[in-house]
């Protein structure tokens, strides 16, 4: 996961250039009189991890469950803006060159924080001896650098083997896409259904709204001749990231108070959509646009009727895409040509993992 002041430093290259995106207009306009109350003017030194974890303890949240259908369709729109599709990328790995190492899978662990490594961790205590396991060592030594200490991004002892490995192990492998989403699950779903829950919010869509603040974002810049992908945390539960993580946003939109929930949730979202077109980079005003699009499945009584429960197609405008319901979240089929699905693929049982944040531990 990334720290804000890695994000710093991508931001002050990239100055302030949010003034031209077109959900960035209006009301969300980043002028000085909107974008204040942020405090984005002034950029923060890296937060330094005090415990073992980078997250807050959430444990006295309130929890709530989810149905398979529900996180199936949150799982896919999010899936949407990040990958502009609804195929599921388990055996994406690249080097985005943002300070965090290598991204990868489905939900962008890094190598240069300590998810990856996590990752790895349980898949080799699943199957001991797996393609992975030989970066063990590797990835246990950059999660253990300082927070802050920026040769944590360092690929030098990962390279193409790491990436091969990686591959091979989404696609020949479902206990690796299993571990994968077991932890997809224990780190972004649970605690965003303790969030939406903590905030009054028990609806479908109001459940896949908070489940997409944490995901990694990977923007597709449409280009016709390359695909140039981008990526930042948007708002994450970690303390590390005090000016943009979800806390501050629930902070900002102030509490549900006797609001409907779909009232709540615009406002959550309006709230959100303005900080995102105030961070001064060239990343994150361009996801208004997803900002957008979850407003737009909510913004009317008869758009809230139907999509409340998700129980009907989701029509995703920007992105031009409909998430259904029925699509197979099976296999990576993008970022598997060279591999053919084996025979009799199917996933092992999930296993209900500690969401993080609670562990009790010195350095
Ligand atoms: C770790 O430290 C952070 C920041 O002080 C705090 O929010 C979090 O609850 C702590 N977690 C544990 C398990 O002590
Ligand atoms: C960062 O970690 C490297 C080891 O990879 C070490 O050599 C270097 O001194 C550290 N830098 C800082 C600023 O702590
Ligand atoms: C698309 O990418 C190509 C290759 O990098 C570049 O030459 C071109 O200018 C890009 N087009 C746009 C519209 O950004």
């Amino acid at each position: 996961m990334k720290s804000f002041a890695l994000l710093a430093m991508v931001l002050g290259l990239a100055g302030h250039v949010s003034s031209g995106y077109p959900f960035c207009q209006g009301q969300f306009a980043p002028t000085p009189q909107h974008c204040a109350k942020f405090g984005f003017e002034k950029h923060p030194p890296c937060i330094e991890s005090t415990n073992c974890t980078t997250f807050y303890d959430i444990s006295h949240l309130p929890d709530q469950a989810i149905s398979a259908q529900a996180a199936k369709m949150a799982q896919l729109i999010t899936n949407v803006f990040e990958n502009g599709n609804t195929i599921m990328g388990y055996a994406y790995v690249v080097n985005l060159k943002d300070n965090r190492g290598y991204t990868s899978g489905y939900i962008g662990f890094t190598s240069g924080t300590n998810d990856a490594y996590t990752v790895v961790q349980e898949y080799n205590k699943r199957t001991n001896k797996n393609a992975l396991s030989k970066f063990t060592a590797e990835l246990s030594r950059l999660s253990n650098l300082p927070f802050c200490n920026s040769t944590r991004a360092s690929i030098s002892k990962l390279g193409q083997p790491y990436v091969d490995a990686w591959v091979e192990s989404a696609c020949t492998d479902s206990v690796f896409v299993q571990t994968q989403l077991d932890l997809g699950h224990a780190m972004y779903l649970r605690p965003a259904l303790k969030f939406a829950a903590y905030s009054g919010v028990t609806s479908n869509v109001g459940k896949a709204i908070f489940y997409g603040l944490y995901r990694r974002q990977m923007i597709l810049l449409k280009n016709s001749t390359v695909d140039i992908f981008y990526t930042i945390i948007e708002h994450g539960w970690q303390y590390v990231e005090p000016k943009i993580n979800i806390w501050r946003i629930l902070q900002l939109t102030g509490p549900r108070g006797k609001d409907s929930e779909q009232a709540y949730l615009l406002r959550f979202l309006n709230m959100r959509r303005s900080l995102l077109c105030c961070v001064p980079d060239n990343v994150s005003p361009s996801s208004a646009d997803r900002v957008s699009d979850l407003t737009d499945l909510i913004a009317t009584s008869a758009s809230w009727e139907r999509n409340k429960d998700l129980s009907n197609p989701v029509r995703l405008a920007q992105y031009g895409a409909t998430v259904k319901g029925s699509e197979n979240m099976g296999y990576d089929t993008k970022n598997c040509k060279k591999y053919k699905q084996p025979k009799n693929w199917h996933f092992p049982k999930a296993v209900d993992l500690p969401i993080p944040g609670t562990e009790s531990c010195h350095r």
